[in-house]
């Protein structure tokens, strides 16, 4: 039988390089956690959102789906929502997608995929709701790629649209709604200048 052995010898070095560098860290975030920010990413290993920001444990509030959808009949997603800006009071809410992302490729490829298929249909209706901006790009890499952030400024507004965040701003609640999309080649995020602070 294989093991995972190695992974509690990885988890025991990372914990004591932590604690030598910060005594009191655990401690600390055993007591409270206080992040300002909710990443809602994509599943994919190559995009890990704390890494990535730079951020330590207890700095960033995490939710990651396949192609980073925010579906409004998805409890798990709503509740992250909910918890996060509700409870933790979070300033800021990512929405990060990638390119060269599986879910967005296998919603272009025209194949069966199985169950997943009922949650790529989403991505679908993206394409559907654009196929004017799409249809023309005879490239795949370039019309994925421009699904890949048409689909984050759909789940920006996905975010916006919700009850729960229409509430915390109708009351007055400081929360920012940003899409980002994140280049798995060099590791750096484009901004998609999407942000929303409020109610316009
Ligand atoms: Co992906």
């Amino acid at each position: 039988m294989s093991t995972i052995n190695h992974l509690f010898e990885n988890n025991r070095q990372w914990a004591a390089q932590i604690k030598a560098e910060q005594p009191d860290f655990f401690k600390q975030l055993s007591e409270q956690q206080s992040p300002e920010y909710l990443w809602i990413g994509c599943s994919d290993s190559r995009v890990p959102a704390n890494e990535l920001l730079g951020m330590a444990p207890g700095e960033v509030f995490v939710h990651r789906n396949i192609a980073n959808q925010v579906i409004h009949t998805d409890l798990n997603c709503l509740s992250v929502m909910h918890f996060a800006v509700e409870v933790l009071k979070v300033k800021h809410i990512i929405v990060c997608g990638h390119y060269g992302c599986g879910g967005i490729n296998a919603a272009l490829d025209g194949k069966q995929h199985g169950l997943i298929d009922h949650w790529l249909r989403h991505i679908k209706d993206v394409y559907r709701f654009n196929h004017e901006k799409l249809d023309d790009i005879t490239d795949p890499q370039e019309r994925s790629n421009l699904l890949c952030e048409l689909n984050v400024i759909e789940q920006v507004a996905n975010v916006c649209n919700s009850s729960m965040i229409q509430t915390a701003w109708k009351k007055g609640q400081a929360l920012s709604v940003h899409g980002l999309v994140y280049k798995l080649h060099d590791g750096i995020l484009k901004d998609l200048q999407v942000s929303v602070s409020g109610i316009n």
